[in-house]
């Protein structure tokens, strides 16, 4: 071999083995992060994932938190569902950029309902925008308007009661929370004038949306057409609304209002697509969310008589103070109702699992010190259901215990700000959360000053076959006027 030769055998050797190196270390690396991916769950393949989930997906992370620890994979069908369980490990799920974590895809199948031009339906900066016209027309002074008028509808729903009676209180408070919606989101016209034919049309955009319409949602089917019917309805009422509005120059003090008012930064206003789209999210936002927590609200204070006690000596203190009156800052005051309702929503949150897709490779660390890399493409889920009942941070997680929020206590701060999730938090915490507890405080305030109750039928159950989780069947109570007399 000459001297040119041995040349081309040593790069040769040179290249060989940098590629051999490369490839161990890439090797090596690659065992590095696949040790380092959460544990999947352990079921058949293809399906089994799937049929694991079906099966009650809160069922399935009780078991798989008890053998895997906070962070763990199920394969559903094609996709990675990768769930974060408690506040130690779903910080960056709430706080993470949507670049890193997204809502659109996951929350996508909305979009026939809400309509096209808004919410998932738009990019992120466009949704920001119109969540801040939704930031608006929430604020304290507009929630003072509203509550004046959820004051009215409990007055004037309760007064159609009798002396006594028995009732369905599920079926009461859902009705009760569709008219005052109306009125507060949807305005004077539909409550007024409207208010059959739209809670029929709400009805059809509700039932157009099953756990089939999640994965299909355009899917043909009678109840997808119903909805888009309906959908279609809705948009020509509100254009006749808007318009009128805007033509005469009337205006009035409800969501619909603040919509029509709203400006994008670059100074557009909104189109009428636009504004009933907004209307219709706050109302599947708010409508059976607030209703559902009413109910478990009341069935939990009829069940332990020491905090329906505590409830109506707080109203009887108020009255002491107020006479009847009660407004924005007098439900304010009403602490202890708070932490009932509170309490209620920690054990039954109607949103049972939130979502993420995920667009970067992220680290996490549970609380004992493991971390896991989640690759990006992963869908990300945690489950406030379970979350909420976590035995580390609340203390009998099971049992009702308003008193656990008390000053001193505070069990809901006990690991940071996502200790408590039913309204979710962070980035996207829910921005309803104080017009629901005013409205659900409205009512429960006017029932335990005007009414005596019995809960007749057994403690009701979770139904964990609708989409939102609420209350299965009815939930008979007696009840009976009385004046609650402030001297007592
Ligand atoms: C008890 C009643 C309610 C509960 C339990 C509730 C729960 C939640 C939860 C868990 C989220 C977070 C979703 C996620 O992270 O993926 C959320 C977001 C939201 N909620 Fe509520 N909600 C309630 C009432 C309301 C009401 C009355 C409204 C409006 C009138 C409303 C408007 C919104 C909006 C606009 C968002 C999206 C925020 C964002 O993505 O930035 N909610 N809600």
């Amino acid at each position: 071999m000459d001297l040119k030769e041995n040349k081309f055998v040593a790069a040769g050797l040179l290249f060989a083995a940098t590629i051999v190196f490369v490839k161990l270390v890439s090797a090596l690396l690659s065992n590095r992060s696949n040790n380092r991916l959460p544990p999947t769950i352990k079921a058949l393949p293809v399906i089994g994932g799937l049929l694991r989930f079906m099966k009650g997906p809160i069922v399935m992370i009780r078991e798989e938190y008890k053998k895997l620890g906070s962070v763990f994979t199920v394969n559903v069908l094609n996709r990675r569902i990768t769930f974060f369980v408690g506040p130690e490990v779903s910080a960056h799920f709430f706080k993470a950029p949507e670049s890193d974590l997204s809502q659109q895809e996951v929350y996508q199948f909305n979009v026939p309902t809400f309509g096209p031009g808004v919410v998932f339906d738009v990019d992120y900066a466009v949704r920001q925008e119109q969540f801040r016209f939704f930031t608006e027309a929430l604020r304290v002074t507009k929630l003072k308007s509203y509550v004046d008028q959820m004051v009215v509808e409990a007055e004037d729903y309760f007064s159609k009661w009798g002396e006594s009676g028995t009732v369905d209180l599920k079926y009461e408070l859902e009705h009760l929370i569709i008219l005052t919606a109306s009125r507060c989101l949807l305005g004077r016209e539909v409550r007024d004038k409207l208010f059959d034919d739209v809670s029929a049309l709400f009805h059809d955009l509700d039932n157009g949306m099953r756990p089939i319409s999640v994965i299909f949602p355009y899917l043909p089917i009678p109840c997808h057409r119903r909805r888009d019917r309906a959908r279609a309805r809705i948009a020509e009422i509100f254009h006749t609304i808007i318009n009128s509005r805007k033509v005469s120059g009337r205006a009035e003090d409800d969501m619909l209002q603040c919509f029509i008012d709203s400006k994008y930064k670059n100074g557009r206003p909104t189109t009428e697509g636009e504004i009933t789209g907004l209307l219709i999210a706050a109302l599947f936002a708010g409508q059976h969310t607030s209703s559902i927590t009413s109910t478990w609200t009341g069935a939990y204070l009829l069940r332990y008589k020491q905090f329906l006690s505590d409830a109506v000596e707080e109203q009887k203190n108020l009255m002491r103070k107020h006479g009847d009156k009660v407004d924005h800052d007098i439900l304010s005051e009403m602490d202890v109702l708070f932490r009932c309702i509170k309490e209620a929503l920690r054990l039954h949150p109607p949103l049972i699992m939130l979502l993420r897709q995920s667009h970067s490779d992220f680290t996490v660390k549970t609380r004992e010190g493991i971390e896991y890399d989640i690759p990006k493409g992963h869908i990300v889920a945690t489950s406030p259901a379970f979350a909420n009942r976590l035995p580390h941070i609340f203390k009998d997680p099971d049992t009702y215990d308003p008193d656990r929020y008390a000053v001193g206590r505070e069990e809901d701060k006990a690991a940071g700000a996502f200790s408590y999730i039913s309204f979710g938090g962070g980035r996207h915490g829910c921005l309803g959360e104080p017009f629901a507890y005013l409205q659900i405080k409205a009512i429960w305030s006017h029932l335990l000053r005007n009414f005596e109750f019995e809960l007749v039928s057994p403690f009701p159950e979770n139904d964990w076959n609708a989409m939102v989780v609420g209350v299965k069947g009815e939930v008979m109570v007696k009840y009976k006027r009385r004046q609650l007399l402030v001297g007592e």
